[in-house]
């Protein structure tokens, strides 16, 4: 059992067709409430990312680089916040990780920085497709959308180079301020 179960206010309804607008209220309230928790979770699932991986360095460690090269470059805190998490799907969904995290941040984030995050796995293929017979130039059917440019430079410059044991990345607690405060903004609602 929850260990507020006793203490928070409920609603009446068993059915959410029976509900009231005042009850909707308490939910939406007690939801409102929550922002540091997604804040909680999403610093969790990057400390998944941490351990052993085929690459010379951890995941945790790749969002790191890829955070720390974005910040060095003069990116704004919102776009280092999305470099940091741009594969924060890697815990979840592999298949898709980009639009999890895409979806993950996008009420938070600029229309550019949505596109990017959830693109760039497409991107980041014109640098290993061509091992697989696949066409590595296959993001080039973007080519005319207004954030294309963005993309690619998020992975030439960012997140392809992000692979490198000597890179002295910043720690984990370095960007947590700027990830609760992305995540304490009053969210755009996709439903
Ligand atoms: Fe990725
Ligand atoms: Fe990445």
């Amino acid at each position: 059992m929850p260990a507020d179960s006793q203490t928070t206010k409920k609603v009446s309804f068993t059915a959410m067709d029976q509900g009231t607008r005042s009850e909707y209220d308490l939910v939406f309230a007690h939801e409102a409430s929550n922002s540091q928790q997604i804040a909680d979770r999403a610093l969790g699932w990057l400390e998944q990312m941490e351990g052993e991986s085929p690459y010379r360095i951890s995941r945790l460690e790749h969002a790191l680089q890829t955070a720390t090269r974005a910040e060095l470059d003069g990116a704004d805190q919102e776009t280092i916040v999305c470099a940091l998490l741009h594969d924060i799907g890697d815990v979840l969904g592999p298949a898709n990780h980009s639009q999890i995290a895409a979806a993950l941040l996008r009420p938070y984030v600029s229309e550019q920085n949505y596109w990017v995050v959830a693109h760039h796995g497409l991107f980041q293929g014109y640098y290993w497709f061509h091992h697989y017979d696949r066409d590595r130039n296959a993001r080039d059917r973007f080519r005319d959308n207004p954030y294309y440019q963005a993309c690619v430079d998020f992975c030439e410059r960012w997140d392809q180079c992000s692979f490198d044991p000597d890179f002295p990345s910043k720690p984990l607690s370095h960007f947590e301020p700027m990830v609760r405060a992305l995540f304490a903004r009053e969210p755009r609602e996709f439903v």
